[in-house]
C-alpha cells in the first residue's frame, strides 16, 4: 500500500524557465491528478519574472495546460491553486524578494521543505548561502541539484563544497533524469529478479556492449548552454555513465538507498582511464552540418537561429561523441563498452545492446550472436534476437528473430515521465535514484582527460551531415576490433 504523502512546500528556483513549465509543472500535475500529493502541498515558482500568483497560474493555465490531460476541470483548478510565484532577483542583494519568501514560508515549518535548484551550477552554491542566510533552511529540508553538476572535476567538488557547507549530503539530491525512467529501472529488475542472466553476465558471455543515446533534436536557442557544455559533459557524463554502471554494476545486497550507489561508484572508479595520446584513439567527437533530418531540411550546428552569434567555442564543441570505454574488474576484464550520443541523428532512441559470444563452433552456416536489447525510449521494451530455423524443407537457413518485451503492450498503466518518479522520491526522501557526491566525482574524474585532451587540441570535431549516424570515425571506432553498430535495433 502506498503512504499517505506528507505535506510539502516545493520551492523551484527557475520557476518560470525552461525545465520547469516543460518537465517539472506537468510531472507535478500528474502526481496530483494521481492524489499522490497532500492537500496542503504548494509549488513555489522563484523568478525574477515579476509575476504576482495571478499571473504565474495564469501562465500555466496558458502554456502547461494543453500539453497534460486535463479530464476533470477541478482537478486542473485544484492544481492551479496550489502554484504560487514570488518575484525575486537571487543574484543580487533582492532583501524584500527574500522577505517575501521567509513570509510565505512562515508558519509552515513542519512541512517537508524541498528547495529545487533548476538554475544554472554555478548558482548553486550562492544560492545555498541565500537560503541559509535568510533562515529558511530547516532539519526537514532537502535540495535538488540539476545537472550539469559543474563543467570539471575542480569546479563539480567546488559546487559540492558549498552546496555540503549548508546541507548535510542525505538531504542533498543531484538529479540525473534517465534515473527516473521506467526503463532503466526495469535494467535493475531484469539483471537482479531473474536467476538466468547473472551466469552469463559477463566477459565468458558477452563480447560487447553498445549504449547509445541518439536524438533528432538539434540545438536551436541552446547555444549558450550548448557550446560550453558539448555531447560529452550534457550526455556522457551522467546519462550514458549511469547507464554503463546499471549494465556494469555488481548485485548490491538491497534494494535501499545507499547499496545500489555503493554498486554504482564501484564500477565508475574502475573505468580504464583514457588519457593523452588513447584519446584519439578511444574516443571520437563530431558537429553536425545542414542536412536533412525527419524529413526537414535543417541548418548546421554553427548556423542555428540563436540570439548570439557562433564564436570559436561554437566551432569547437562537439554534438555528437563516442568512446570505447573499459571497465576493469574481473567480470568485464577485455569487454568494451562503446557509448555513443548525437544531435540531429536519423532516428531518436536510446537503447543498450548487450552482444554476447558467437556459438564456439558452429554447424549451420549463417549464425549470428545473440543480442540483448534493452529500449529506453521511444516504445520501451526488451528484445531477445535468437537464431531460429526458417520454414521449409531442403537446407537450414538460420534468422535471428526476437523474443519481445513491448511494455505498452504487456502493461496498460500509463508509463510515468522520469521527473515523476523522480519528484515523488524526492518528496518522499528517497534518494536511491539520485547521485551521490562520490558518484558524481568519479565520473568527473574519468572524463576529465578526455575533455583536457579535446581542449589542448584546440581543433574542430570531424563534421557529419544532419540525418546521419555520425561522423566516419565512429564507424572506424567499433570497426577496428571487427564490430559495427548496431543500427537495425535503433530505426
Ligand atoms: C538533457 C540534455 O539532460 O537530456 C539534453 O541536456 C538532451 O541536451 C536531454 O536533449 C535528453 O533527454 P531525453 O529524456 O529526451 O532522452
Amino acid at each position: 500500500m502506498s503512504e499517505t504523502p506528507r505535506p510539502a512546500d516545493l520551492i523551484v528556483f527557475g520557476g518560470t524557465g525552461d525545465l520547469s513549465m516543460r518537465k517539472l509543472l506537468p510531472a507535478l500535475y500528474h502526481c496530483d491528478r494521481d492524489d499522490r500529493l497532500a492537500p496542503e502541498t504548494r509549488i513555489i515558482a522563484m523568478s525574477r519574472g515579476g509575476l504576482d500568483d495571478a499571473d504565474f497560474r495564469g501562465k500555466v493555465d496558458a502554456e502547461v495546460r494543453g500539453s497534460v490531460p486535463v479530464d476533470d476541470h477541478g482537478t486542473w483548478q485544484r492544481f492551479l491553486g496550489r502554484l504560487h510565484h514570488v518575484s525575486i532577483d537571487v543574484g543580487g542583494q533582492d532583501t524584500e524578494g527574500w522577505s517575501r519568501t521567509a513570509h510565505l514560508l512562515a508558519g509552515h515549518e513542519e512541512r517537508d521543505r524541498i528547495f529545487y535548484l533548476a538554475s544554472p551550477p554555478m548558482t548553486f552554491g550562492p544560492f545555498c548561502r541565500e537560503l541559509h542566510r535568510a533562515g529558511l533552511v530547516t532539519p526537514v529540508s532537502r535540495v535538488v541539484l540539476e545537472k550539469p553538476l559543474g563543467r570539471d572535476l575542480a569546479s563539480a567538488q567546488r559546487i559540492n563544497d558549498e552546496v555540503g557547507a549548508i546541507f548535510d549530503e542525505r538531504q542533498i539530491y543531484r538529479i540525473d533524469h534517465y534515473l527516473g525512467k521506467e526503463t532503466v529501472q526495469n535494467l535493475l529488475v531484469l539483471r537482479f529478479a531473474n536467476a538466468f542472466l547473472e551466469p552469463i553476465w559477463n566477459s565468458l558471455w558477452i563480447d560487447h556492449v553498445q549504449i547509445t543515446a541518439a536524438e533528432t533534436v538539434g540545438t536551436p536557442g541552446r547555444r549558450g548552454y550548448y557550446d560550453h557544455a558539448g555531447a560529452l559533459r550534457d550526455m556522457v557524463q551522467n546519462h550514458l555513465l549511469q547507464l554503463l554502471c546499471l549494465v556494469a554494476m555488481e548485485p548490491p545486497s538491497r534494494n535501499d538507498r545507499e547499496s545500489i550507489r555503493d554498486e554504482k561508484v564501484k564500477v565508475l572508479q574502475s573505468l580504464r582511464p583514457i588519457v593523452g595520446g588513447e584519446v584519439d584513439r578511444f574516443t571520437v567527437r563530431g558537429q553536425y552540418t545542414a542536412g536533412e533530418c525527419d524529413g526537414v531540411r535543417v541548418p548546421g550546428y554553427l548556423d542555428e537561429p540563436d540570439s548570439t552569434a557562433p564564436t570559436e567555442a561554437s566551432r569547437r564543441v562537439e554534438t555528437f561523441a563516442a568512446i570505447r570505454a573499459e571497465v576493469k574488474n574481473w567480470r568485464w576484464a577485455g569487454v568494451p563498452f562503446y557509448l555513443r550520443t548525437g544531435k540531429r541523428m536519423p532516428y531518436r532512441s536510446t537503447e543498450i545492446v548487450v552482444q554476447f559470444k558467437d556459438v564456439p563452433h558452429s554447424i549451420f552456416p549463417g549464425s549470428a550472436p545473440n543480442r540483448l536489447v534493452l529500449r529506453l525510449q521511444p516504445s520501451e521494451g526488451i528484445r531477445l534476437h535468437l537464431m531460429a530455423k526458417e520454414p521449409g524443407a531442403g537446407e537450414v537457413a538460420l534468422k535471428p528473430v526476437p523474443l519481445s518485451l513491448s511494455f505498452a503492450e504487456t502493461f496498460t498503466s500509463r508509463v510515468p515521465e522520469a521527473y515523476e518518479r523522480l519528484l515523488m522520491d524526492v518528496l518522499a526522501g528517497n534518494p536511491t535514484l539520485f547521485m551521490r557526491r562520490d558518484e558524481v566525482e568519479a565520473a568527473w574524474r574519468w572524463i576529465d582527460p578526455i575533455l583536457h585532451e579535446w581542449e589542448a587540441q584546440g581543433t574542430a570535431p570531424e563534421p557529419y551531415p544532419a540525418g546521419s549516424p555520425g561522423p566516419a570515425g565512429a564507424h572506424e571506432l567499433v570497426l577496428r576490433s571487427g564490430r559495427y553498430w548496431y543500427e537495425d535495433d535503433l530505426a
